[in-house]
């Protein structure tokens, strides 16, 4: 994994903004896994501001509430057009977000799958991190070779999305979720994380052990994965002066 720590989560998200630019220029029918939260709204933001070409850009989103129609304020639907699609010009049918009121999950999940193999695979997958080591939905024990499904929600992550929500009874249980296997066979992962409330999980998904209990640290097993970090959630990184050093003087033959 290379690991890209910056002072700012400005910084860090500026750094994954150039990479995803670079994607879309050099292939404007890029497929892009996206990622909700409070994480990639900055690049989001930088993205818009970048005025980029979408058109033909193809996206997944990783996840959605079970339950939640997707004009719901919450729902992960509105998350995107309000914080991405509404204000570029990607082509709505190349839009693609679990659908939380699907009547057949099992068989909406295994379509999804296969939506994403026919669009060519995921090019670059945006993942946040959970305090308790999830990406996308993907809670501890989930298996490492999991393809979209229903999972159920942690206590901790319903306590965190809280603040979305107003109150944690309001946070749904279950989910779809795109598993760890689909997000590992994206040819790129792109994993932010900002804020030392994110340090443990970061910590433990970069130099503890590839374990289901923080389902990230499979990220270790992929050939092409970046992390990049701000100061705080790079905190608790043992070997955080060889990571500032590896960027800092990356040879012109290595950049991205
Ligand atoms: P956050 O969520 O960006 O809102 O912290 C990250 C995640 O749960 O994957």
């Amino acid at each position: 994994m290379e690991i890209i720590i910056q002072p700012t989560a400005e910084a860090a998200t500026n750094v994954a903004a150039r990479l995803i630019a670079n994607l879309l220029r050099a292939k404007p029918d890029a497929v892009l896994g996206l990622a909700t939260g409070s994480t990639p709204q900055l690049l989001y933001r930088e993205l818009i501001a970048l005025k980029l070409d979408w058109r033909k850009v193809r996206t997944f989103n990783l996840d959605e509430y079970i339950g939640l129609p997707p004009e719901h304020a919450h729902s992960y639907h509105t998350f995107m057009w309000e914080n991405l699609f509404r204000h570029v010009n990607i082509a709505k049918q190349n839009i693609h977000i679990p659908d939380g009121l699907a009547k057949d999950i099992p068989q909406f999940c295994a379509k999804y799958e296969r939506q994403i193999r026919a669009a060519g695979g995921i090019d670059l997958q945006v993942l946040g991190i959970g305090t308790d080591g999830h990406i996308g939905f993907n809670e501890p024990t989930s298996s490492l070779a999991s393809r979209t499904r229903i999972k159920t929600l942690t206590a901790q992550t319903r306590k965190d999305n809280a603040r979305f929500f107003g109150s944690e009874a309001k946070v749904p249980h279950h989910v779809i979720t795109m598993g760890i296997g689909t997000i590992m066979e994206a040819r790129q992962n792109l994993l932010l994380a900002f804020g030392a409330g994110k340090a443990h999980a970061i910590a433990q998904a970069v130099e503890g052990p590839v374990t289901a209990l923080n389902p990230a640290s499979i990220l270790q097993m992929h050939p092409v994965a970046k992390a990049c970090l701000d100061a705080g959630a790079a905190s608790l990184l043992l070997r955080s002066d060889y990571y500032r050093w590896v960027y800092d003087n990356k040879p012109d033959w290595q950049q991205f």
